[in-house]
């Protein structure tokens, strides 16, 4: 599995002792080492998908929110997070009004759990604070503490979805090295192609492990979100040395707009239109890709915690 690190064996009590210490010293010795060996070498996971983007508005908001509903619907404990910090609508998307956001639990004020909401449609929501412009730029505080949420959220969900605003923020690249996987969205004309490249770039010289799944999204003529790909995964491959994934393309449909406040997901809404079924197919694939989008075993020291914190020395 993705990133597994057999435990180590705990070493037997009955290991001959080799030091000369008294028997009183061989027991407190021996148990503080005990102690070490047999402390979890790996834990349990939720598998974390940051949803990014080069040009903005391309659809990662309606893209992480479709998910999510559908995630949840497959059974899965999924928790979408909004982390464009600052702007955050997501709540507005999937129909709910929450009274506390992430600005609120950064700065120690509320809990996880306070923060959290269930919303209509099932999917609980990390919700982001909207308009809120000092949350744009979180202070190395704020990121110590958000990285620290979000291993607790990891310890106890199956997915972890995290919305990002566009670009290139420091926040947001942090969190994009941070995640298991990058969904990069695009729509199919050159300009958000050249930006979503630019986001491969920019990540792959930070990390070059990152893995990216692209969805290329308002597709006017069936077909054409492969085509699209097959330039960008060109360039990548030949400036880079990045090999993309393909996940999908989604059609542009004017009913994907929500168009008053309280309205749902079209998945919820019209589960069967094209637009939706495409958004199913979507998450099959994902799930292929992503190893099932499980919690998955990782090693002590390789948690999204700490992930966080050793990209946040590069940046
Ligand atoms: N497939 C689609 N067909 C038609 N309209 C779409 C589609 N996908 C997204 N949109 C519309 O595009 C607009 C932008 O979508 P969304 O807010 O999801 O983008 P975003 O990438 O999250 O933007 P930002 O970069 O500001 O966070 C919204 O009005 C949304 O309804
Ligand atoms: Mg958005």
């Amino acid at each position: 599995m993705e990133g597994a690190v057999p435990g180590r064996q705990p070493n037997s009590s009955s290991t001959p002792s080799r030091g000369g210490l008294g028997p009183r010293g061989k027991g407190l010795f021996g148990r503080l080492f005990e102690g070490m060996r047999s402390a979890p070498t790996s834990k349990q996971e939720a598998t974390t998908i940051a949803i990014a983007s080069g040009k903005g508005g391309t659809g990662k908001s309606f893209l992480a929110t479709s998910l999510a509903v559908l995630l949840h619907r497959s059974q899965r404990r999924t928790v979408l997070v909004d982390c464009d910090f600052g702007l955050a609508c997501d709540h507005l998307l999937l129909g709910v009004r929450p009274t506390l956001t992430l600005q609120q639990l950064l700065a120690h004020q509320a809990t996880l759990d306070q923060v959290l909401v269930t919303s209509p449609c099932g999917p609980r929501l990390l919700p982001g604070a909207s308009g809120v412009r000092r949350m744009a730029t979180p202070t190395d505080k704020e990121l110590l503490a958000f990285a620290q949420e979000l291993a607790t959220l990891a310890a106890r969900e199956e997915v972890l979805l995290l919305d990002l605003g566009a670009g290139i923020a420091p926040a947001t690249v942090l969190t994009m090295l941070a995640a298991d996987w990058i969904v990069l969205v695009t729509q199919p004309e050159i300009a958000a192609l050249v930006d979503a490249y630019a986001i491969v770039k920019c990540t792959a010289q930070l990390n070059e492990h990152a893995k990216f799944l692209v969805v290329v999204n308002r597709v006017g003529t069936p077909g054409r979100g492969e085509l699209a790909f097959q330039r960008l995964t060109e360039v990548a491959r030949a400036h880079v040395g990045v090999q993309l994934h393909y996940l999908g393309e989604i059609p542009d449909d004017d009913a994907v707009m929500q168009q008053r406040l309280g309205q749902l997901p079209l998945v919820a809404t019209d589960p069967a239109a094209p637009t939706s079924r495409a958004l199913l197919a979507l998450v099959e694939r994902m799930q292929q890709l992503c190893g099932g989008l499980r919690q998955r075993e990782v090693a002590g020291d390789l948690g999204i915690s700490a992930r966080f914190r050793q990209h946040r020395l590069f940046l």
